[in-house]
């Protein structure tokens, strides 16, 4: 997909060292759960991969002058809260993750709102859903930004670890 400055697309091998990097990165991690090595964040491409065969959609690369920048796209979950319950089925959450530099410019935001036009016109959803940690407000402001409105506050379940206090974003329309 195209957007006025950015391209999203499928996950090149060159996208694994500079997603490794900004999967590093204190700042870009501080509300997830770990910063990850070098082997953990390929993984994640290879489960990235593996969703798009799997559902036809996924977490697209991010490319801003032709530069890798980091993903926005939908996925659906792979835990299960009391809040899906009353949501369509599967649930399909719009997510991001950009490195350092990327940030400040309208680039979320803008990836976003391709994914939500996808989501809403070619997946033909009646809704998607967004989440993060309580104080995440940086990616809260590109929920809002959406025009997404908050559903839940919920226990986000990590694996070995205490629930994390989080919130559930909800869009039904299109954005504009
Ligand atoms: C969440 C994340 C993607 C948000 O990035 P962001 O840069 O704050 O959000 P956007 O890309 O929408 O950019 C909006 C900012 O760009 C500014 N901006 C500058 N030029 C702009 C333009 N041409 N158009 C729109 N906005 C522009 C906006 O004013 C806004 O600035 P502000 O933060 O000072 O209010 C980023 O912080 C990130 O990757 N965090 C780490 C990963 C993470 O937490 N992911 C979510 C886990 S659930």
């Amino acid at each position: 997909m195209r957007t006025e400055r950015l391209v999203l697309r499928g996950w090149t091998e060159s996208d694994r060292a500079p997603f490794a990097e900004l999967n590093a990165d204190l700042r870009v991690m501080e509300h997830l759960p770990s910063r990850l090595t070098r082997t953990e964040s390929d993984s994640f491409v290879d489960r990235i991969e593996q969703h798009f065969e799997d559902h036809g959609f996924g977490l697209w690369a991010v490319e801003a002058s032709g530069d890798f920048v980091g993903f926005t796209g939908l996925a659906v979950p792979r835990f299960h809260v009391d809040w899906m319950e009353e949501r369509e089925q599967p649930v399909v959450e719009v997510g991001w993750r950009l490195q350092r530099t990327a940030w400040g410019r309208g680039y979320a935001t803008e990836a976003a709102r391709a994914c939500l036009r996808y989501a809403f016109d070619v997946l033909c959803r009646s809704e998607i859903v967004s989440f993060t940690v309580v104080g995440n407000t940086r990616s809260r402001a590109v929920m809002e930004r959406l025009g997404m409105h908050q559903i839940a506050e919920y226990a986000h379940p990590i694996e070995g670890r205490d629930a994390v206090p989080s919130v559930c974003y909800l869009s039904t329309r299109p954005p504009t």
